[in-house]
């Protein structure tokens, strides 16, 4: 097996989610958040940031979660790369169907199994669109090399997914928060495959065998070019009635400054602006106390409710976690 690193050359690229609720995601993503909505296809509605034809692709189905992540990669030899790394695990890869890769806007789409029940896709090429973009959003979203943003997943074996994320893609960790929320301790890892501060964060209780999270993902997260929209947001999502999970505040260790909303489908919609970009040549993973310098107040039902249940005895919210063993290795112990 070889050892050619893929790191930088991979970036989030679209997300799709699993709702009935199409007339609610309507308005939340297109009104509330901002962004543009692509309501031409029948069956399915999505959302675009950018050029790319498809940056949240949402289908019916009960679930009400993300079901899977979409990752560019740079160039065939790279795409070849981590196909051998997951087959060479005895780990099947299954080739998109055209019919999926058009919904997606993507070229050379195929489909891993993921930890935490999330497919991981692979793609080389994003279609772009000819419609111009209509979205309230004046100063855009900030995508390109640093992906579209990135997602927070809770986990009961933080080291084999961190370990996934290693072998399939060469995730770096960046750093590490700890928190203690109503009591809880939580431990969570930052892990980057390029510039962007983290594209995947895995939130873990210590010690403690437990996820009282319902959805594969916590929350996910798209950055805004300009403050403003990040605030305008803020407003408009309170003001449609959707709601909140964290006000707006600042985080410790990539210093985002972000709001978190509750989706229609009940994981969390994180806005951000203005994160910090790694330098590869000088940086050091260091260890934050507390994910926030300032605000993030819980407003509404969120994690720290969940978190809070959970220590009083929910425990009907475990769920079974298949960590796809293969490919995590023996998980990478904490530092
Ligand atoms: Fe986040």
């Amino acid at each position: 097996m070889s050892h050619r690193t893929v790191f930088g050359s991979v970036h989030l690229g679209y997300v799709v989610v699993e709702t009935e609720k199409f007339a609610d995601w309507r308005r939340f993503g297109r009104d509330a958040i901002g962004m543009h909505l692509d309501d031409t296809l029948p069956e399915v509605i999505r959302f675009r940031l950018d050029d790319n034809d498809c940056r949240f692709l949402l289908h019916r189905g009960p679930a009400e979660d993300v079901t899977a992540l979409g990752w560019q990669v740079d160039d065939h030899d790279t795409f070849d790369e981590i196909l051998a790394r997951v087959t060479g695990h005895g780990v099947p890869v299954t080739d998109g169907t055209p019919e999926a890769a058009a919904l997606r806007g993507v070229e050379r789409l195929v489909r891993i199994p993921g930890p935490n029940g999330l497919t991981q896709e692979l793609f080389t090429r994003a279609h772009t669109s000819t419609t111009p973009l209509n979205m309230v959003t004046r100063g855009g979203f900030v995508t390109g090399e640093a992906g579209m943003g990135h997602v927070a997943i809770t986990s009961k074996k933080p080291q084999q997914m961190r370990g996934y994320y290693r072998t399939v893609l060469d995730a770096r960790l960046t750093d590490v928060i700890d928190e203690t929320i109503s009591g809880v301790k939580l431990k969570i890892r930052f892990l980057r495959v390029n510039e962007r501060h983290h594209s995947v964060a895995i939130a873990a209780v210590r010690h403690l065998p437990m996820n009282p999270i319902r959805t594969r993902v916590q929350h996910l997260n798209i950055q805004v070019a300009d403050l403003d929209d990040m605030t305008a947001a803020y407003q408009r999502v309170k003001q449609l009635g959707f709601d909140m999970a964290l006000s707006v505040g600042q985080h410790t260790n990539d210093k985002e400054l972000s709001f978190y909303a509750m989706t229609p489908s009940g994981f969390e919609w994180e806005v951000g602006w203005n994160p910090v970009v790694v330098d590869e040549a000088t940086w050091e993973p260091t260890t934050y106390q507390g994910i926030s310098i300032w605000g993030h107040t819980p407003e509404g039902q969120t994690i720290v409710d969940k978190l809070h249940q959970f220590k009083l005895g929910a425990q009907s919210l475990l769920h079974h976690e298949d960590p796809v063993a293969a490919l995590a290795g023996t998980g990478i112990p904490d530092n």
